[in-house]
């Protein structure tokens, strides 16, 4: 797993917009009343309650301990765990995941695990990063950290698969591909690029020291604006997301 750490207070303020923004996915899902579903990469629960809501009997996991005390808080069934070694067997109708897939590295320990936790005939449903997913963000930060190699190697934390490449590895990992595509989402940001930066690029800078992080985020933020960043609109960062539908194969 890598480095990075969850703020569930921070998550909700500035990354709200992230399980708001996952709702194509769970209408993908469709979850059924009475259904078993493993909520995968679950965060503080946003999503997982959406589920429940539907009548759903859910499982939610998730790598941080801070998340999964944010979903315990809210009542549901949070587990620590890491997606890329599940342990679960036969024992879900559906797998359910929300930009949380990015993160895990290994993906096709992901699906072996997937596989194994789904009933025959289950189906794997999820929204992740794609190929170009917030690249804009990414050449700020190459060019701030190209500017300080004392800051070391930028070492990028996400598996963002164009949906050719992914096609392939559900297919190699036993799935029929029901649908799946790439849908670019230029996403407002309730605050400014600063405080995305402070969530999501924790892995990438936490050997950084203080005036060095303060550095980082002023010159990426910097770089950036000229690409996303309006006078009137404020903050869009250029999201791309790769949603599918997945089926178990027999
Ligand atoms: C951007 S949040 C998304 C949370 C939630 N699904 C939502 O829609 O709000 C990504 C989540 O993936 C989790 N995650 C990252 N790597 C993981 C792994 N290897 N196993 C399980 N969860 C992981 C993180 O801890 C984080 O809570």
């Amino acid at each position: 797993m890598n480095k990075q750490r969850w703020n569930p207070e921070r998550y909700r303020e500035d990354a709200g917009f992230v399980p708001v923004l996952g709702q194509p996915a769970v209408e993908l899902l469709d979850p059924q009343p009475g259904e078993r579903i493993l909520d995968l990469g679950c965060g503080d629960g946003a999503l997982t309650g959406d589920l429940i809501a539907r009548g759903a009997e859910v499982v939610a996991i998730d790598a941080s301990p801070e998340m999964v005390a944010a979903a315990r808080a809210r009542g549901f069934d949070a587990r620590l765990a890491d997606g890329q070694v599940l342990a679960f067997a036969g024992e879900f109708d559906a797998v359910f995941s929300n930009a949380a897939l990015h993160w895990m590295t290994a993906p096709d320990a992901v699906l072996t695990g997937v596989r194994r936790a789904l009933r025959p005939g289950g189906r794997f449903v999820g929204e992740f990063g794609g190929a170009g997913n917030v690249q804009a963000v990414i050449d700020a930060m190459t060019a701030t950290f190209t500017n300080h190699p004392e800051f070391g190697v930028l070492r990028l934390p996400w598996y963002f698969p164009t949906p050719e490449a992914y096609r392939k590895r559900l297919m190699a990992g036993g799935f029929r591909v029901v649908t799946l595509g790439l849908h670019p989402r230029p996403t407002p940001l309730p605050g400014d690029l600063a405080a995305w930066l402070a969530i999501f690029a924790d892995a990438i800078t936490s050997h950084l020291d203080t005036e060095q992080k303060r550095c980082f985020t002023e010159e990426t933020t910097a770089h950036a604006a000229t690409k996303l960043h309006d006078v009137k609109a404020g903050w869009q960062v250029d999201y791309v997301r790769l949603r599918f539908a997945a089926v178990l194969c027999d």
